[in-house]
């Protein structure tokens, strides 16, 4: 685990500036930055703080997951003050980071179908590009986003549940324009963006509520949840809930857990 100066092509000392945050660690490697950043705590870091590495070899994903986190990913976390861990944070965090996608891959090409999968998954099509992971303690969360970059396959299970940046904007091209891929600092340039506001308040605003609902990847579609719920995907509701209808019409609010596509291994 090394720090770095130049992270990205550009010196560390200026990207908090750039960010609009208030520190910034870089590292070649390190077990995971969600660790790192929990470290900054026990340093009086002033926050938003953020932590990014080239590679993880421990990645946390949700639900005790490990995340695959080679070379060609954004991996970054965010250390923030909250009171309390908020349903809504990971949610808003996912628009940020379909905003931070659809912003910088503009000028290289068009990312057919961005979407997002609740409570944290952000789709290419049906493949997962993107997840959030949010730990809280008491006044502070660490929010761990991590993007797939530039990575041209996925091994394992991870072959048909998986896409990256690169692969959805070269699908199809027999050239692919590797040179013209977004920098890993330009996304986080733009999901750290308002990141000062994502801890409040508690519930989305209806902005975000119809930006949600317009992307949301379930809707209208058979699904089945962790608690063993089945129905058909109505949408998200200000507070953080999915809603599901079952087939007698009752309505079910899921607040924790995951959904998946009826059939689908979760
Ligand atoms: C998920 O979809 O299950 C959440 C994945 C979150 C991965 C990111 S990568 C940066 C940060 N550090 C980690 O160990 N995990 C998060």
């Amino acid at each position: 685990m090394r720090a770095l100066e130049l992270w990205d092509g550009l010196p560390v000392r200026r990207l908090a500036r750039e960010w609009g945050v208030e520190h910034v660690d870089a590292f070649d490697t390190v077990p995971s930055t969600n660790d790192c950043a929990w470290e900054l705590l026990s340093q009086d870091c002033a926050i938003p703080a953020v932590v990014v590495a080239d590679t993880q070899h421990a990645g946390r994903g949700r639900r005790g997951r490990a995340w695959s986190s080679p070379e060609g990913g954004l991996w970054l976390s965010v250390l923030i003050g909250s009171r309390r861990p908020s349903p809504v944070l990971p949610l808003r965090v996912g628009l940020a980071v379909v905003d931070s996608i659809l912003t910088c891959t503009s000028r290289v090409g068009r990312i057919p179908s961005v979407g997002l999968k609740w409570p944290n998954d952000v789709l290419v099509g049906e493949q997962k590009v993107a997840g959030i992971l949010c730990e809280s303690r008491e006044h502070h969360t660490v929010v761990g986003i991590g993007i797939n970059v530039t990575q041209n396959g996925f091994d394992g299970t991870l072959q048909h549940s998986a896409t990256s940046l690169a692969m959805a904007l070269t699908a199809g091209l027999p050239d692919p324009p590797a040179a013209e891929l977004p920098r890993r600092s330009a996304l986080a340039g733009r999901v750290l963006k308002d990141c000062r506001r994502w801890p409040g308040p508690g519930e989305l605003d209806p902005g975000e509520v119809a930006r949600m609902n317009d992307l949301d990847a379930l809707c209208g579609r058979r699904l089945c949840a962790d608690g063993g719920a089945r129905g058909t995907g109505m949408g998200i509701r200000a507070d953080g809930a999915y809603i599901i209808t079952t087939e007698s019409g009752a309505a079910v609010e899921l607040r924790t857990g995951g959904i998946q596509l009826e059939g689908q291994p979760s």
